[in-house]
């Protein structure tokens, strides 16, 4: 049983990964300088995109089965569904790094502190997704983890109405949408059980 769920994680990690190396792909070639921006301007957005699909739908998951038991599978899943979103980001951060470097823009400290920040919670709690990890941490173990994607969700929530604001793209406008329903999602089901909790 374990097995088949650590199996169908594995798939969830490499389905990411696979759509991932699609856009590769198809993106304006790396290998020619006049492409090379596109190219990573390209792949910095189906990376960031990729990411927040996945944390939206670990960051759902336990809601949507209080709310409407329904999603049991996608709960089973969660943890890998993370990792899956870590993995995007951190190809994310590599577009980044190759941004940084190619374009010879200077790093602003804001989006340094806050969007660095963002990416070391993401992979502490990637690094600490373990039941070892888990049993040793206690209760600081739940902190991390709702601090964390929190957080995480609200950097997306950032620069996705940023980007929708600024340039009219359509699908930061249908990201920032996602976002914000799954937000109601889990705002319902804590309220929903403190209700329970007082009834
Ligand atoms: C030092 C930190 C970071 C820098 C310098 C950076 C830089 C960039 C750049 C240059 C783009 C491409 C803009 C374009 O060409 O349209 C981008 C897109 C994006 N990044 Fe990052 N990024 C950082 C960290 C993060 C983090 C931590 C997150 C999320 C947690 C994130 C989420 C996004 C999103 C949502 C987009 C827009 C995708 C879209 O247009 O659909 N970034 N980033």
């Amino acid at each position: 049983m374990q097995l088949t769920i650590k199996m169908w994680g594995l798939s969830i990690i490499a389905l990411a990964l696979i759509v991932i190396a699609i856009a590769y792909a198809v993106a304006p070639s790396a290998a020619s300088p006049e492409s090379l921006s596109e190219h990573i301007g390209y792949m910095l957005r189906v990376t960031a995109r990729v990411g927040f699909g996945a944390l939206l739908l670990a960051y759902v998951a336990r809601p949507l089965v209080l709310l409407i038991g329904w999603g049991r599978p996608l709960l089973i899943q969660r943890r890998y569904v993370g990792l899956a979103a870590a993995a995007s980001l951190t190809v994310h951060f590599g577009y980044v790094a190759a941004f940084l470097i190619t374009s010879g823009e200077p790093l602003d400290g804001v989006t340094g502190v806050f969007g660095g920040a963002a990416f070391a919670l993401m992979w502490t709690m990637a690094l600490t997704s373990t039941d070892a990890a888990r049993r040793r941490l206690g209760a600081g173990w739940k902190r991390l983890h709702t601090i964390g994607i929190h957080y995480v969700w609200l950097i997306f929530m950032q620069t996705f109405v940023g980007v929708a604001l600024e340039s009219g793209s359509r699908w930061a406008e249908v990201m920032a949408a996602l976002g914000l329903v799954a937000l109601c999602i889990r705002l319902a089901a804590w309220l929903s059980q403190r209700f329970k909790r007082t009834a």
